[in-house]
């Protein structure tokens, strides 16, 4: 009798434990839908009227605002860690580094989402989950899926000008090459596939594919997987010798619009980038059906975007304790 009361006691001892370690302080490394549910309830719809608004000057914002996420995420993993200016202990910057100098924008947007946050809930918000927020709301106006935002990352007291120069794809590089940055931070052949779907909007500069239009590796005639009408229309917007930071649509076809024309335009040799292009067209590649399937069904695309979206969200985040909310997104607070 003793012992069954003592064994009760002990058990509901050890629930009791078990709840407040679940709920009070959730593990480490795992977001959460709800995280700002008593502390920020508000913070989709602030960011999604915010990007909205951004839209409204600025066809282009929410495709930029896509690639400031990725670029955040590859880099030390979602931590806001590109949005830190040079000051105080910050001696690089992330936004200097060779794949975002002069390409990445969209940084006053995110600070002006940040502060118009930060007046309805100051300092709960972080910045890196604000990239992934205003991320979902860029492709949900765009037409694109919507997926439940992962929340709860902290913003880092540092940024990585370094990792930012290595960690990052390269337009030129090889299947291979972009297969291996995907794979180094956990993400596989379906999630590039599926994330290279974001060039279904957006704007790239010249220099980024010009070396396909005239003299493709050195063999005196363009890259020879470009279709020959749209090689003509490249060919004028981005002459030899021309300015490099001339702007082309990545997606020809419906140039604002989150859909699969990504994956259409690969299929007949439309895709932008040298990178874009070899997920179809490299012989053998594991890419290709998947390429066929996205460009066949488009909610089989938009189903594996926000799976891949929520795994690139997932990316080593700082949790707990750890890092900081930044109150400006540009600075480590108090420096
Ligand atoms: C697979 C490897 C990738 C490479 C090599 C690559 C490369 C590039 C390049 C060179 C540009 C043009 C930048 C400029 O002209 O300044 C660009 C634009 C863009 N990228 Fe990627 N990218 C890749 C993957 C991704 C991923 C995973 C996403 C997001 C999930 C993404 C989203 C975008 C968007 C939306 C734009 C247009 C940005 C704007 O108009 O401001 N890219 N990318
Ligand atoms: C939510 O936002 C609206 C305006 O967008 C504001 O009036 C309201 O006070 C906010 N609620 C909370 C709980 O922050
Ligand atoms: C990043 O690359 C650029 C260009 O090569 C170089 O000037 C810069 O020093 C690099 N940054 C770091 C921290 O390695
Ligand atoms: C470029 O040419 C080299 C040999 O000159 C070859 O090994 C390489 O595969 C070529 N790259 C492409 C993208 O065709
Ligand atoms: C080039 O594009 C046209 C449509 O503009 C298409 O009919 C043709 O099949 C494409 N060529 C190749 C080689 O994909
Ligand atoms: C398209 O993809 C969706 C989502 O994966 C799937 O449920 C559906 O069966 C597919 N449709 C066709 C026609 O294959
Ligand atoms: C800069 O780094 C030093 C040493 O790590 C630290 O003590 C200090 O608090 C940092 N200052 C700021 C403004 O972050």
């Amino acid at each position: 009798m003793f012992c069954t009361t003592n064994n009760t006691y002990y058990y509901s001892l050890l629930v009791t434990i078990f709840l407040v370690l679940t709920f009070v302080f959730p593990s480490e490394g795992q977001l959460s839908a709800t995280f700002y549910s008593n502390t920020c309830s508000n913070v989709s719809t602030i960011v999604r009227n915010s990007v909205q608004q951004a839209l409204t000057s600025d066809s282009r914002i929410a495709a930029s605002l896509v690639r400031l996420h990725f670029h955040d995420c590859f880099v030390d993993g979602c931590d806001g860690s590109i949005l830190l200016d040079v000051g105080g202990n910050i001696t690089q910057s992330e936004k200097d580094a060779v794949p975002n100098a002069n390409s990445v924008r969209g940084y006053d947007v995110v600070d002006s989402i940040k502060s118009t946050v930060e007046s309805s809930c100051p300092g709960v918000v972080s910045c890196a989950d604000i990239l992934a927020l205003a991320a979902e709301s860029s492709v949900s106006l765009s037409e694109g899926p919507s997926w439940t935002v992962l929340l709860g990352r902290r913003d880092s007291l540092t940024a990585n000008q370094a990792g930012a120069n290595t960690s990052l794809p390269s337009p030129f590089g090889s299947l291979d090459d972009i297969t291996s940055k995907f794979s180094a931070v956990g993400l596989d052949t379906t999630d590039l596939v599926a994330l290279s779907g974001a060039h279904t909007f957006g704007r790239s500069q010249c220099q980024f594919f010009s070396q396909r239009l005239f003299d493709f590796n050195g063999t005196g005639n363009p890259d020879p997987t470009l279709n020959t009408t749209y090689l003509s229309s490249l060919q004028q917007n981005c002459p030899q010798n021309g300015n490099g930071a001339t702007l082309n649509d990545l997606d020809l076809s419906t140039p604002d619009t989150f859909d699969n024309d990504y994956f259409t335009n690969l299929l007949i040799h439309k895709g932008l980038l040298q990178t874009d292009q070899e997920l179809f067209s490299t012989d053998g590649a594991s890419t290709i059906s998947i390429v066929n399937n996205f460009a066949n069904n488009q909610s089989a695309f938009f189903e594996a975007f926000a799976q891949s979206m929520i795994n690139m969200g997932n990316i080593s985040p700082l949790t707990g304790t750890q890092g900081e909310i930044r109150t400006d997104c540009k600075k480590v607070n108090g420096s």
